[in-house]
């Protein structure tokens, strides 16, 4: 059995993030988010694993290397552009071979694992497995339609007027059949080859198609609440550890995790919590929920329910929450008369200011 992992693709819903770097490596408490499928893959048994890779390959390719790190053979397969998710199985003919494979949304992210979905397929001898999940807003995922029995009447992509609130999980398993179904499609509306329309193929096809409920949490990371809530709960189950120096001033509580290198100095942190190396936390308030990157300062400012990317600096802020800020940022405090708001901020950001 093969993997073959999704992370090309363009990423809009998370720019002006996604302009500069890959929307899978996003970190969710200070991990990539590409890591946690990677892991979850080799924990299924897996070792030989394809990643399609667009614009953003070299950051991917320097983020996950051969593999070797996970346990993984790491093969990379370029996709000219995002064509599609049935466009990556087309051009992973040669890797994929005729091993079955699970196909993973290098975006997604599902606590828990999928070696019980990879053994559920290996035991029904399927043609193909999907996962679903129920969701608030069906009209933002693929969407199927069950009959009585379980079975699949029907698959659409983003549909207008949604027909369940069964939502497609990305993570698929396929045999080799998938191969002619993802030949016979032709592009949608939106100019991709969808994998639910090949899906939909194999079911027109005779083919056997088995869906299994997720049962524990899964997020698609594509849009900031998603990313702040798979944050939210990765930090509920990390264990307090704490590497770097904090002063005698400082109050911690809960789950904190502080990182080699970083500093905390007349500070109150209320966990759970993690804090990169070389950080500096200085007279700053850090509330639930807070993933600070590497080589940050957070000083004179409280923020909270919040992510923060490598090399960025909070100085004299409060108080900030609900908030993506990416890597190398500055949030300051205007020093002087006139007291506005000063703002250099990239293509598609998002600013919501108190007054
Ligand atoms: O997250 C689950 C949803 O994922 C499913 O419910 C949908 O049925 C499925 O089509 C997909 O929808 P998205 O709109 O979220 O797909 P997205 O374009 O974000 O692509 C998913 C991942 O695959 C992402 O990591 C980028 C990568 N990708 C995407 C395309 C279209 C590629 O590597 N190449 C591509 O051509």
């Amino acid at each position: 059995m093969k993997a073959l992992v999704l992370a090309g693709g363009k990423g809009t819903r998370l720019r002006p993030l996604t302009y500069t770097s890959a929307k899978q490596l996003v970190p969710v408490a200070n991990k990539p988010v590409l890591y946690y499928g990677l892991e979850a893959i080799r924990d299924a048994g897996i070792t030989s694993v394809g990643i399609i890779v667009g614009e953003t390959g070299p950051e991917v390719r320097r983020a996950v290397g051969d593999g070797s790190r996970f346990g993984l053979e790491v093969t990379y397969i370029p996709q000219e552009a995002p064509l599609g998710l049935a466009h990556c199985v087309l051009i992973a003919r040669d890797f994929l071979a005729d091993d079955p494979f699970v196909m993973y949304l290098g975006d997604n992210f599902l606590i828990g694992g999928i070696a019980d979905q990879v053994s559920a397929f290996r035991a029904g001898g399927y043609d193909a497995q999907i996962l679903l999940t129920r969701v608030a807003e069906p009209q933002f995922y693929g969407v199927a339609e069950l009959g009585p029995a379980g079975e699949i009447i029907a698959l659409e992509e983003k549909p207008a007027a949604p027909r369940s609130d069964l939502a497609i999980v990305g993570v698929y398993l396929f045999s080799p059949v998938v191969h002619q179904a993802v030949r016979a499609i032709g592009p949608s509306d939106r100019g991709e080859l969808e994998i639910t329309d090949a899906i939909q193929w194999l079911i027109r096809k005779g083919h056997s198609v088995q869906s299994h409920m997720v049962s524990g949490y899964w997020r698609d990371t594509g849009r900031l609440q998603d990313m702040l809530e798979c944050n939210r709960i990765v930090l509920e189950s990390v264990d307090r550890d704490i590497k770097g120096a904090v002063d005698t001033l400082s109050e911690i509580t809960g789950r904190v995790v502080i990182a080699p290198g970083a500093v905390v100095e007349n500070s109150i942190l209320r966990g759970p919590i993690v804090i990169g190396a070389d950080t500096k936390i200085s007279s700053a308030y850090v509330g639930p929920f807070t993933s600070i990157g590497a080589d940050c300062v957070v000083q004179n400012a409280e923020i909270e329910y919040s992510i923060v990317l490598d090399g960025s600096s909070v100085d004299g802020v409060s108080r900030i929450a609900h908030s993506l800020i990416g890597r190398n940022v500055e949030v300051s405090r205007a020093s002087g008369p006139p007291y506005t708001h000063e703002l250099m901020v990239g293509d598609h950001s998002r600013i919501q200011v108190r007054s």
